[in-house]
């Protein structure tokens, strides 16, 4: 709902942007354009043809919009929920290469979830909160054992909040 009042938005904007362009094309006095290796029919066929290409090309580019989106597609979503002092994590295997939907939510207090590579390196970190299920995209390209720890403090256990996802190959 809300990308279709962002385009929505988006298209009365140019529209706005267009109306004074036109409009001073319009109004100018007609002149006698200087001489030139194309013919005025020529020209008026090659602003057409690059008026049709830049549409095409826009049209392609935004039909699968926001990019975001083809997460949910793939259908590889994890709901991962932060509880005193530990993660469920509801699946723990995903294919490499794909993008996968975080769904994350904390039963408790908030925590910080930060999935990490095997060289401790943080890919990417998104709080868990009561209340509220924070999603996040992201797309391990390589297989392995990627470690979930939690990056605020949560109390006396908090150090001890850690789990894993394993990536595997896809079938392709
Ligand atoms: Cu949970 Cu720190």
């Amino acid at each position: 709902m809300t990308q279709q009042i962002i385009l929505a938005v988006t298209l009365i904007g140019m529209a706005l942007v267009a109306i004074p362009f036109i409009a001073t094309v319009r109004s100018s006095p007609g002149s006698t354009p200087p001489a030139s290796w194309l013919t005025e029919v020529a020209r008026r066929q090659l602003v057409w043809a690059l008026s049709g290409l830049g549409f095409i090309v826009t049209v392609a580019s935004l039909w699968v919009w926001p990019h975001g989106a083809r997460a949910a597609l793939d259908g590889q979503v994890i709901n991962a929920t932060a509880q005193q002092w530990s993660w469920e994590i509801d699946k723990a295997r995903i294919v490499a290469g794909m993008p996968v939907t975080f769904n994350v939510h904390s039963g408790d207090v908030n925590h910080g979830m930060g999935v990490t590579d095997a060289n401790n390196r943080l890919l990417f970190q998104v709080q868990a909160m009561p209340g509220y299920v924070n999603r996040v995209h992201f797309t391990f390209e390589k297989t392995g054992i990627y470690r979930v720890i939690c990056l605020e403090f949560c109390g006396i256990g908090h150090h001890g909040m850690l789990d894993k996802i394993t990536v595997i190959a896809g079938n392709n």
